[in-house]
């Protein structure tokens, strides 16, 4: 998941603040498509049966952990990249799904060299550390500064301009939420520079830690020299923390490498499972395929990307097929700042009257609870009187959410009604953007859950007599 475009950062500040807000479905008046929606009970047990105790039990997480094994991590830009991409046009076509085809999008590839951070005062120690994206290079001999410990923004607006430059600044925000503690990773390297400091770090972006940095992407303003920027533990920024504030003057010397190249080319992935009546309309299963260099990109999104490619695969094995078409979108380049879902955004422009609905797994594939969805209020009546279906696996909530997913942040901001899935997912920072992204954060069972409920939600929508309305 990609801290969002600078677009979405308001309106996700003041979301992530708030809890979650469930939505009340008493006002709903939906009329005979009430009993419409009942009537596909039978179609979610079969989805269900098939997927959770059936023939495609487990087939989900064996799928995952066989991409994952092989590949590893999914930088974008990388050779590895597109052979995994390659390797799940083939996995598709091989479930009997011909309907598949890839679009070139122009994507960086930012690649990390050697990095260091040795702590040389008060005492010696080595400061584990995960350049953000992008970040600018020091030095061969590295950059060595004082260090000026901020909470916040605001701390830094307070602190004088000589008292910045040339020293490192490093932010150690409390997690609150990720919307709203992430800007410090996204925005403190461009905010730092400004005020004249030498390189900027940032206390992880996570509530919880095992010594683990986490990196993610950042953006220079324009105008502001790009200092290097990288994350540090919670731990060791804890640790410098307390020297400070006891009056230490804490010294660090910085040794970050990486090369730049962004003129890449890679390929969002579709697969059509093509409508019976209306095979224009579309109805849109998504996930990320790229990852961070760190981790092997299982969690994110290599989970969501299998829901999503499980969808027309079920749908098909089962031979359900619905009036709409439902498209599964691997989307490229994620992690870099949502390139391929703009890229596809503005080539299919003349199209997007057809989207009828477009849902995104980028937040965890642990149990399914039901979805957070925007859109009209009419939209979310028929979508919570859908999630009614999901009782016996209790994924029946519908959270409002105005600004939903990451890559469909794009579309759903253009009016699209769409959703991202709402999950068990209170451990995924832990493990987001970091070497402990692998295989054994997912669960088979869970994994199975969330395959059959995605794809029996994107069958109802694409079946229904009438379109999600805007
Ligand atoms: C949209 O534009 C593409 C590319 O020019 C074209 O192939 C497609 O037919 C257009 N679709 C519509 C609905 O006009
Ligand atoms: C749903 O919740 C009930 C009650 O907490 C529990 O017994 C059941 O196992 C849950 N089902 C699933 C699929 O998680
Ligand atoms: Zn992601």
């Amino acid at each position: 998941m990609f801290s969002k475009s600078l677009l979405f950062i308001a309106l996700l500040i003041y979301q992530t603040k708030c809890e979650l807000k469930i939505f009340d479905p008493k006002s709903c008046e939906l009329g005979t498509l009430v009993k419409e929606i009942e009537s596909y009970d039978g179609v979610v047990k079969k989805i269900l049966d098939y997927t959770v105790s059936g023939p495609f039990k487990g087939k989900t997480y064996d799928e995952l952990a066989k991409f994952v094994d092989k590949f590893g991590a999914r930088p974008s830009g990388t050779d590895v990249l597109e052979k995994s991409i390659d390797y799940m046009i083939e996995l598709t076509k091989k479930e009997g799904l011909n309907d598949v085809i890839t679009e070139e999008v122009k994507v960086p590839l930012w690649e990390r060299g050697e990095e260091k951070i040795t702590m040389l005062e008060p005492r010696e120690k080595d400061i584990a550390l995960l350049g953000l994206g992008k970040s600018a290079t020091t030095p061969p001999e590295g950059l060595t500064g004082e260090v000026v410990v901020v909470r916040n923004f605001e701390e830094l607006e307070g602190i004088s301009e000589d008292k910045i430059k040339g020293k490192i600044v490093l932010y150690v925000p409390v997690f609150t939420a990720y919307g709203e503690t992430v800007t410090y990773r996204s925005q403190g390297a461009s905010k730092a520079s400004a005020k004249g400091a030498i390189a900027s770090l940032v206390r992880s972006i996570t509530p919880y830690s095992l010594y683990t940095p986490h990196t993610g992407s950042q953006t220079y303003a324009d105008g502001v020299v790009p200092i290097p920027t990288a994350a540090i533990t919670l731990e060791d920024a804890d640790l410098i923390t307390r020297m400070y504030d006891k009056g230490e003057k804490v010294v660090l010397n910085i040794k970050m490498s990486s090369k730049l190249d962004e003129n890449k080319i890679s390929r969002n992935t579709l697969i059509d499972l093509k409508g019976s009546e209306y095979p224009e309309k579309l109805v849109i299963v998504s996930g990320h395929i790229d990852s961070w260099d760190v981790g092997q990109g299982a969690m994110d999104d290599g989970g969501g990307m299998f829901v999503s490619w499980a969808a027309p695969v079920i749908l098909k094995r089962l031979h359900l097929t619905p009036k709409r078409t439902v498209r599964a979108i691997f989307w490229t380049a994620e992690e870099l700042g949502l390139i391929g879902a703009y890229a596809y955004e503005k080539a299919h422009r003349n199209e997007s009257d057809n989207i009828n609905f477009i849902m995104e797994s980028d937040e965890g594939t642990f149990a399914p609870l039901g979805l957070a969805v925007s859109g009209t209020q009419k939209a979310r009546c028929i979508i919570a009187e859908i999630l009614k279906l999901f009782k016996s696996i209790n994924a029946s909530t519908l959270v409002e959410e105005n600004s939903p997913g990451s890559d469909i942040a794009i579309f759903t901001g253009n009016g699209i009604p769409g959703a991202s899935l709402h999950n068990d997912n209170g451990k995924y920072f832990w493990f987001h953007h970091t070497e402990a992204d692998t295989m054994n954060v997912e669960n088979p069972d869970e994994l199975d859950l969330g395959a059959a409920f995605w794809t029996a939600v994107a069958y109802i929508i694409a079946d229904l007599s009438i379109d999600i309305p805007r």
